[in-house]
C-alpha cells in the first residue's frame, strides 16, 4: 500500500525527530498542568482545597500522636484575589529534615504504603497546595515546626523545583515560638472567598460535626471568628494498620509485591504479607494456582503471578479483620449534629463493618429533622469520608445515589422520582475505611461499589424508619387535634338536631358527647407528650413509636 511504501523512507527520520522531543515528565510538571485533578480547578475551590489539605494533615498527625487536636485556621484577604491561608496545630510537629520533602515534593508521605484509616492517602495533599501557591503567587511555603519544648522551633521557606519534583530551601532559621509542639503553615494563594454550601465556612462547620474531639478556631477573610469547642473528652480509638487482603489486590500490585518481597518462599510471602492467610490457606492458594509452596518469589514471572491471582480467586479466604476501622459512633455523630444543626428530632446509626474488594469499611448515618429547616426544599445532605466533609461532586457520589434510591415517601417525606427527598431534614452519611474509594485524586466523591451502596441504603433505611414513625405520629396527632377542634365547635348544633329526632334532653346529649371528646383529648395529650419526649431525648433506634399508643377504639359511649 502507498502508506507503507511512503513510510519506509520517512519513518526512521520522523522517529528520530520525535525521539528528540521525548523526555520524562515529573509528577510536579504533570500536576502543574492538571491542577483540576487535585481540586484546584477554580479560585473558590482552591481556597477550600488548601485549607482542607492542611487541616486533614493536622488532624491525622494529632490523632496519630494521641493529642487532643486544637487547630487554628485563619484566612487573610490580601487584595487582588490573593489570600494568605494559615493553619496551626498542636500536633507532634515535623522534624526539620523532613520539612522540605513533605511540603515540596509530590507523592511523598507516610500513608500511601499503609492500610490504615486516615484522612491522607497519596502523599500529595499538602505539597500540591504548595505547588498551587507557587504557581499562582510565586511565593514559597512558610512552615514553622517544633517537636518538643526541649527542641528549638524552626522556620523554613520551601519551594518545588517542578522539573525535578525536588524541594528547594529558600530560608531556614531558628525562631522564637511559644508553642510547645506543632506545625504552622502559611501559604499565599490566588483564590476567591464565598459563603455557601461549598465554601470554607461550611467545611469548617461540617468538620466540627464529625470531629467532636477537636477544637477549631476559624477566622474567615471577613475577619469573622467562629470557635468550635470540642464536644467529646476523648480521642477516637487508635486506628491500626492492616495488611492487604488477597481479594483486594490487583495483578499490577501483586506483581510489584512479588518483586519487592524479601520472603524466600511463596508460602511465607502469602502468610506474612497478607491478612487472613494462615499456612493452610496459603497451601490451598498454591494448590489452586498450580504452584509449589516453596516457589521463590524472585523467580516468579508474569505468567506465574497470573496463576497466583487465579489461585487466590478460587480459594475461600476469611474476610479481613474489621477492628481496624474507627467509626465516629452513633452517640458522638448525633452529638456533633445536634451541636451544629438545630432541629427537633435526631437519630443515628453505625452499621456493622463490611468489606468491598477485600477492604473493610463502616457506614454511619444520622438525621436532624424539623426546626427552622426549609420544608419545601431538597433535604441537605452532608457527606463524609474518614471524617472529612465532601463538598463537591454531589451527584457522582455513592452517598447521594443511596439517598436518591431510598424511598423516603415511606418515611413521611415527599420525593420527586430520581431526586433527593424534600423536607426539613439534614442527612449525614459517613464512610470510614482503611482505603475509602474515591472517584478521583481530589477525593471529592465516594465510588459506588455495590457493597458500599448497599450498606448506605441499609443505614438510611434504619434512620428513615425511626424518622417515619416520628413524622407519622406527629401528623396523626395534628390531624386528630384538628378533628377534635371541629367537632367541639359543632357539639351544640349536632346535639340540638339529635334531641329533636330522639326526644332526649339536649343537655344530656351534649354531656355524653363531651365525655367522648375527653377520651380523644387524653389520647392527644399522651401522644404529644411522646413526641416532645422524643424531641428532648432523641430516639432510640430499633424502637418503634407505633407501639407507644394507638388511636382510641371507637366505643359506644352513653348508649
Ligand atoms: N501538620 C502536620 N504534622 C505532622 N506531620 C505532618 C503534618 N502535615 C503533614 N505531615 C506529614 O507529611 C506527610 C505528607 O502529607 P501529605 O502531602 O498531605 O500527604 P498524605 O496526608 O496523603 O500522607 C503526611 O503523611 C505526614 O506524615
Ligand atoms: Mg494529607
Amino acid at each position: 500500500m502507498s502508506q507503507t511504501k511512503l513510510g519506509e523512507k520517512t519513518d526512521r527520520v520522523i522517529a528520530h525527530e520525535l525521539a528528540k522531543k521525548q523526555r520524562e515528565v515529573s509528577v510536579a510538571e504533570f500536576f502543574e498542568r492538571n491542577r483540576h485533578l487535585l481540586g484546584f480547578d477554580n479560585k473558590r475551590k482552591a481556597l477550600l482545597t488548601v485549607v482542607k489539605e492542611a487541616v486533614d494533615n493536622s488532624l491525622d498527625a494529632c490523632e496519630e500522636a494521641r493529642i487532643m487536636p486544637e487547630i487554628q485556621v485563619e484566612i487573610v484577604d490580601m487584595g487582588n484575589d490573593r489570600f494568605r491561608v494559615i493553619v496551626e496545630d498542636n500536633g507532634p510537629g515535623i522534624v526539620k529534615e523532613q520539612v522540605p520533602k513533605i511540603f515540596a515534593k509530590l507523592l511523598y508521605g507516610s500513608k500511601f504504603h499503609s492500610m490504615k484509616q486516615a484522612r491522607g492517602q497519596q502523599g500529595i495533599g499538602i505539597s500540591a497546595a504548595v505547588l498551587y501557591a507557587q504557581l499562582t503567587t510565586g511565593r514559597p511555603a512558610r512552615i514553622r515546626t517544633r517537636i518538643s519544648p526541649r527542641h528549638d522551633p524552626h522556620m523554613m521557606e520551601v519551594r518545588i523545583d517542578t522539573t525535578k519534583n525536588e524541594p528547594e530551601i529558600v530560608k531556614d532559621e531558628k525562631i522564637d515560638w511559644k508553642k510547645e509542639h506543632g506545625v504552622r503553615i502559611e501559604l499565599d494563594i490566588e483564590a476567591s472567598f464565598q459563603k455557601g454550601d461549598q465554601g470554607v465556612d461550611a467545611y469548617m462547620k461540617q468538620t466540627a460535626i464529625v470531629n467532636p474531639h477537636a477544637t477549631f478556631i476559624y477566622t474567615n477573610p471577613k475577619a469573622e471568628q467562629s470557635v468550635y469547642p470540642r464536644a467529646a473528652e476523648h480521642l477516637p480509638k487508635e486506628a491500626t494498620a492492616i495488611k492487604p487482603h488477597p481479594y483486594g489486590v490487583e495483578l499490577g500490585i501483586l506483581l510489584k509485591m512479588v518483586k519487592q518481597t524479601e520472603k524466600r518462599t511463596l508460602q511465607a510471602f502469602l502468610t506474612e504479607e497478607f491478612s487472613r492467610v494462615g499456612s493452610g490457606t496459603a497451601k490451598e492458594i498454591c494448590d489452586n494456582a498450580g504452584l509449589a509452596t516453596n516457589t521463590k518469589p524472585v523467580d516468579m514471572e508474569h505468567a506465574h503471578v497470573e496463576k497466583l491471582m487465579e489461585g487466590i480467586k478460587k480459594t475461600k479466604i476469611m474476610s479481613p479483620p474489621t477492628d481496624c476501622i474507627v467509626p465516629i459512633g452513633e452517640e458522638l455523630l448525633e452529638k456533633g449534629l445536634r451541636k451544629e444543626v438545630p432541629a427537633e428530632f435526631y437519630a443515628s446509626i453505625t452499621r456493622k463493618p463490611d468489606v468491598y474488594r477485600g477492604i473493610p469499611f463502616v457506614i454511619e448515618a444520622a438525621i436532624a429533622y424539623g426546626g427552622n429547616q426549609p420544608a419545601d426544599q431538597s433535604v441537605r445532605l452532608l457527606r463524609f469520608a474518614n471524617r472529612v466533609p465532601l463538598l463537591y461532586q454531589l451527584s457522582a457520589c455513592a452517598a447521594t445515589k443511596a439517598v436518591i434510591q431510598t424511598d423516603w415517601r415511606r418515611y413521611g417525606l415527599s420525593q420527586p422520582s430520581g431526586a433527593l427527598p424534600v423536607g426539613p431534614l439534614t442527612i449525614a452519611i459517613h464512610l470510614a475505611s482503611v482505603w475509602p474509594p474515591f472517584t478521583s485524586e481530589a477525593k471529592e466523591a465516594i465510588a459506588s461499589y455495590p457493597e458500599i451502596m448497599k450498606e448506605m441504603k441499609l443505614a438510611l433505611q434504619e434512620v428513615g424508619r425511626v424518622l417515619g414513625a416520628y413524622v407519622n405520629k406527629k401528623k396523626r396527632v395534628a390531624n386528630q387535634q384538628e378533628r377534635i377542634n371541629i367537632f367541639e365547635n359543632y357539639i351544640p348544633e349536632v346535639a340540638g338536631a339529635l334531641s329533636e329526632i330522639t326526644h332526649d334532653k339536649k343537655e344530656l346529649i351534649v354531656a355524653s358527647m363531651r365525655k367522648m371528646l375527653e377520651k380523644n383529648k387524653e389520647f392527644i395529650l399522651r401522644n404529644k407528650a411522646t413526641v416532645q419526649e422524643v424531641d428532648a431525648e432523641g430516639p432510640a433506634l430499633g424502637k418503634s413509636y407505633d407501639d407507644v399508643d394507638d388511636e382510641p377504639k371507637e366505643e359506644d359511649d352513653g348508649k
